[in-house]
């Protein structure tokens, strides 16, 4: 893979063109690969994904530069419908490199998966059992699975839960599974359906539920970030910034609107790598409770010089193997540019793109706030629903940016006066 520099200035500046040749050039593509950045998903693909397909739906795909993580440059291919985000990342990342760039690392890829035993007499009894059973347990879950046993993932251990709940008491099976670099759902769901007759038998039961579980917090990444303190306008830059993080560390309301700004990066990368957005979501939201209250999964500080750190943490359940990444032509390519050989490398650039994204989100909102950005993009939608085409585009947005009157109507009217 390159060692090639990420660091872009002006890279909305260039055209389409230049764009895929600094793309092409940085990630060694072919131009067969670049060229699929311009084809939809081919219907018989999409006929494959899913069902009763009538097409498929297309959303932009941007290119993030400027990163750097764990040593490494990196620029990171963005899908996303929302404008201001892909630059947001960029911009954030570019200060960070001022600092050595981010820093991530992960756990092992462990996935949990649940089997739900009702109608035991002796539920502490079929707890201890199932424990004195382990080895059987995980003998018989690793059988269904002898290729991810042979890179050296499987089934690692089981935990035992007792629950109250409105039915009775009710004891939840915990397996621990290392899937490797897939995301593991098929694997985990595989295993709790062949352990389900075996814990009945060990406990007298009743299995209900067999299935994975999306908190997967034993598969954790980790990032972190030094922000140069004069770069984002000294310390009372800082300060101001550390008072807007305060709200989402201690406030529900706020703290879901900030993780809302975090998971635009993330799932992003999520959708360009053809994982499953909806797996990240429901984790990085279970997880943001882990201290009894929903709180927010960046924390920020200021180190010994008055520079800003940024951390962030989350469970992350993402594959390179297996499912859509495998499948979807542009996740593949994307996948060559993020130059990543193992899912954890995955997560690693997640993690930095969300620290990323959250930094750039709480620094617009303590100094300008966010709709400056956003209304020079919102302004040129509103130009192209004028009917503005080409050169006009721009200078009907700009006219209505300086005007401060961002409004179809007035759009129309400088149009006409440009005709
Ligand atoms: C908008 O998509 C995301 C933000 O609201 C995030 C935040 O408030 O931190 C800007």
């Amino acid at each position: 893979m390159t060692n090639k520099s990420s660091k872009v200035s002006g890279f909305y500046k260039l055209d389409l063109d230049k764009r895929l040749d600094f793309v092409k050039d940085f990630a060694d593509l072919t131009k067969e690969e670049l060229d699929i950045f311009s084809k939809g998903l081919d219907f018989e693909i999409a006929d494959r994904m899913i069902e009763n397909v009538i097409g498929s739906f297309e959303i932009p795909i941007g290119i993030a530069v400027n990163f750097q993580i764990n040593g490494k440059d990196k620029i990171i291919p963005m899908a996303t419908e929302e404008s201001s985000v892909v630059a947001a990342a960029s911009n954030a990342a570019k200060i960070a490199r001022l600092k050595g760039g981010f820093t991530a690392e992960c756990s092992d890829p462990i996935m949990i998966g649940q089997i739900q035993l009702l109608n035991i007499k002796d539920i502490a009894g079929a707890a201890e059992k199932i424990l004195d059973h382990k080895k059987q347990l995980l003998e018989l879950a690793n059988a269904q699975d002898k290729v991810l046993v042979s890179f050296g993932g499987g089934a690692k251990d089981i935990e035992v839960r007792i629950l109250d709940s409105p039915i009775g008491k009710m004891l939840v099976t915990h397996i621990h599974v290392d899937v490797r670099d897939a995301m593991g759902a098929n694997a985990v769901n595989t295993m709790c359906e062949a352990l389900a007759p075996m814990l009945e038998e060990l406990t007298g039961g009743h299995v209900r539920l067999k299935i994975l579980s999306n908190l997967a917090n034993k598969r954790i990444v980790r990032a972190k970030a030094v922000f140069d303190k004069d770069k984002i306008g000294g310390d009372k830059a800082v300060d101001a910034f550390l008072e807007s993080y305060t709200l989402a560390s201690i406030d529900p309301y706020r703290a879901a609107t900030h993780n809302k700004g975090i998971m635009n990066g993330i799932d992003s990368l999520i959708i360009a790598t053809g994982n499953d957005f909806r797996a990240i979501e429901s984790g990085a939201h279970a997880y943001a409770t882990k201290n009894g209250q929903y709180s927010s999964l960046t924390k920020y500080y200021k180190d010994q010089d008055g520079n800003l750190v940024g951390e962030i943490e989350l469970p992350i359940a993402l594959g390179i193997v297996g499912g859509a990444s495998n499948i979807h032509p542009k996740a593949k390519v994307c996948k060559k540019i993020l130059g990543i050989k193992t899912a954890n490398d995955l997560a690693e650039i997640v993690a930095s793109l969300g620290l990323a994204q959250n930094f750039a989100a709480v620094f617009a909102l303590s100094t300008v706030g966010i709709q400056k950005g956003h209304m020079s993009l919102h302004a040129k939608n509103i130009a192209v629903m004028a009917g503005a085409t080409g050169e006009q585009i721009d200078r009907v947005a700009e006219q209505m940016k300086s005007e401060n009157k961002i409004k179809l109507d007035r759009a129309k009217e400088i149009l006409a006066e440009i005709k």
